[in-house]
């Protein structure tokens, strides 16, 4: 008995202890009014801006950062850092709105697809500060590419949709492109 008082005593410090830093555990997380982040309605905005990729010349916006794997045709293995201009219309000269920032690798062996992971951050009107995030798949010899839009911040908080993305124009010589983006986003 004199042994044993001691084991139980100890158990029981010890089951205490686990119960409090169980408590302790999820204390960091709560439950939130959700209008008290002001989340009230969601709406589907769409939006259609022009993504100006300018790989050639004096002031390129799109740079190597990998290059492809020797002899692929593809350009597999490929990386562009992109800082790209976003305009309300095709000409590179009309508004811009915005850039994509981020980058893109091309991520196939058979055709020319490419991992698109960018930002577009917008800087015109309200919208100034507030980006959305896309990750998808381009495979950019087809007509319309679809990629998801998989969040965002400021006005877009909680985004989720997609992009279509079509190329309004391609200058095989240099690889500058300019394509059309319609995006299609849920936020609040
Ligand atoms: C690239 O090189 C490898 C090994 O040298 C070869 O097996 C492969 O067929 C080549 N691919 C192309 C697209 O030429
Ligand atoms: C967007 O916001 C930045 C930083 O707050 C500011 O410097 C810039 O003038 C704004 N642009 C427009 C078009 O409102």
């Amino acid at each position: 008995m004199a042994t044993l008082f001691p084991t139980l005593a100890a158990q029981f410090i010890f089951c205490l202890f686990i119960v409090l830093a169980r408590a302790d555990d999820q204390s960091f997380v709560r439950t939130m009014d959700r209008k008290l982040l002001g989340l009230k309605k969601e709406k589907v905005s769409h939006f259609r801006i022009y993504w100006h990729d300018i790989v050639g010349g004096r002031n390129p916006t799109a740079v190597p950062v990998v290059p492809p794997s020797s002899n692929s045709s593809t350009a597999f293995g490929m990386i562009r850092v992109i800082d790209d201009p976003l305009t309300m219309g095709p000409e590179l000269s009309s508004k811009m709105v915005g850039r994509a920032q981020g980058f893109y690798s091309s991520a196939s062996q058979q055709e020319v697809g490419l991992l698109m992971a960018m930002n577009f951050a917008f800087m015109e009107g309200k919208y100034n500060g507030s980006t959305i995030t896309i990750l998808g798949r381009n495979t950019v010899f087809s007509k319309v590419r679809e990629m998801p839009v998989i969040g965002g911040s400021g006005l877009f908080r909680f985004a989720r949709g997609y992009v279509q993305a079509k190329t309004h124009w391609f200058d095989p010589t240099n690889g500058d492109a300019v394509v059309e983006y319609n995006c299609y986003v849920m936020h609040y």
